[in-house]
């Protein structure tokens, strides 16, 4: 049938051309628009950033102030959109919640959703950068059984997300630079990765015409899971697992060697890093600063720091070039943030988002786009009759 190729986990096939995220896996490079991300992250705000991945510049202080009035403007959503947050269980994953509030997001905005629109394109652009964090506080509000609070606009990008989830109790942190600044800086790391499950999701999803806030919602679905975004929060659980059963770092470390009942060590291990990769060397500087910051002792940076030490150590990692990766230790950051581990992901996924707008706005421009349509190899049954039926 013209099938040339098998490629379980797409390892060596290229699904699209792209301008915006460069990663040489080998050497531990990440670039974004041909900027290195270590000049990125601590220099440029988490809105810069996404200006530039979606527009492919860096914006003038002008064009950046107009953006971030436009996404103040979007940050309220209807008021009816609540009540689907207060039909969720309160037990719900904040993930589960968050990808449904977006996927509502196209009942209630329906004059944005033609993607050959530039204008409405442009619109769904702005309300997905506003709304998502309201989406996601509001998810973890649920959760607490607490109520939803409105936005407040006088506040940045950051502090308005903090203080949407933790109320008035946020003024700490709102006043806090070191911590508004290593939630922005965090939320830089996680703006991009090329091709990665939940982007190449988006633009699967979205090669079939459907609306921003649909595809993206299918970003939000692929990146919950423990093998992508939903890492961050497996890597917390593991380490209070070890904090509270009082295991060795050396025996789980030999438990995950011998692969029993297939556990891993989560936040380490890369599809393309084969090297350190360089978002985790900033989350561990980040953590240590704003640990030190808040006067939180957290024993599981300690005990995180003991895994990495012991695995970087050992020839199972180091044969198999496994090394940490940018969830290692953002967990011990949120955490210290007072954020709840379910929660974790979907802070990823607010920094995930500019990417996903990216990929999706390239893929919808490119004349050479192609409904994604990939190809099987069947291994069924080969053809045979019903009782009855003859030849
Ligand atoms: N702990 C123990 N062994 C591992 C790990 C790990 N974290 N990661 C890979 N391996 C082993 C794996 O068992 C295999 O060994 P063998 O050759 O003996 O069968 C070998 O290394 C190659 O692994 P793979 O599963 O073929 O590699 P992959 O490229 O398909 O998977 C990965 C990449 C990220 C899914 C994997 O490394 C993993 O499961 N890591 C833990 C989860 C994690 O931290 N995910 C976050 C990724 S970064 C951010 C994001 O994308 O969200």
């Amino acid at each position: 049938t013209g099938l040339t190729a098998y490629d379980q986990g797409f390892v060596n096939t290229a699904s699209t051309k792209s301008a915006i995220t460069f990663i040489d896996g080998e050497k531990g490079i990440l670039r974004h628009r041909g900027y290195p991300i270590e000049q990125l992250a601590g220099t440029k705000s988490f809105l810069e950033t996404a200006w530039l991945l979606i527009y492919g510049e860096l914006p003038t202080p002008a064009e950046l102030k107009k953006f971030e009035e436009k996404i103040q403007r979007h940050t309220l959503v209807h008021e009816d959109l609540k009540n689907l947050f207060h039909a969720m269980p309160q037990n719900a994953h904040p993930m589960a919640v968050l990808a449904a509030g977006v996927s509502a997001l196209s009942t209630f905005y329906q004059d944005s959703l033609d993607p050959h629109d530039p204008e409405q394109v442009e619109l769904s652009t702005i309300r997905l950068l506003a709304k998502l964090p309201t989406l996601a506080a509001y998810s973890h509000k649920n959760s607490m059984g607490q109520a939803l609070l409105y936005p407040d606009n006088s506040l940045n990008y950051v502090e308005n997300f903090l203080r949407l989830n933790f109320g008035n109790m946020a003024e700490d942190y709102v006043q806090n630079p070191v911590v508004t600044k290593a939630l922005d800086t965090l939320l830089v790391l996680h703006a991009d990765h090329e091709q990665n499950c939940s982007t190449s999701t988006v633009r699967l999803v979205g090669s079939s015409q459907a609306n921003l806030f649909a595809s993206v919602s299918s970003g939000i679905n692929a990146l919950f899971g423990p093998l992508h975004g939903g890492a961050n929060e497996a890597v917390l659980e593991m380490l209070q697992h070890i904090q509270d059963s009082g295991e060795s770092v050396q025996a789980f470390i030999q438990r995950v060697k011998n692969k029993e009942d297939g556990i891993r060590l989560m936040g380490f291990g890369h599809r393309v890093y084969k090297n350190l990769d360089p978002r985790a060397r900033i989350v561990k500087a980040t953590a240590d600063q704003v640990l030190a910051e808040l006067g939180v002792k957290d024993p599981l940076l300690q005990i995180a720091k003991e895994l990495e030490a012991a695995a970087l150590a050992d020839p199972y990692f180091q044969e198999r070039k496994l090394y940490p990766n940018v969830d290692f230790y953002t967990g011990v950051i949120y955490k210290a943030l007072g954020f709840p581990p379910r929660m974790f992901t979907a802070l990823f996924a607010m920094g995930r988002l500019p990417g996903w707008i990216a990929h999706w706005r390239e893929m919808n421009v490119d004349p050479a786009t192609k409904i994604g349509r990939p190809q099987q190899i069947y291994v069924g049954e080969p053809e045979r009759s019903l009782k009855g039926f003859f030849g």
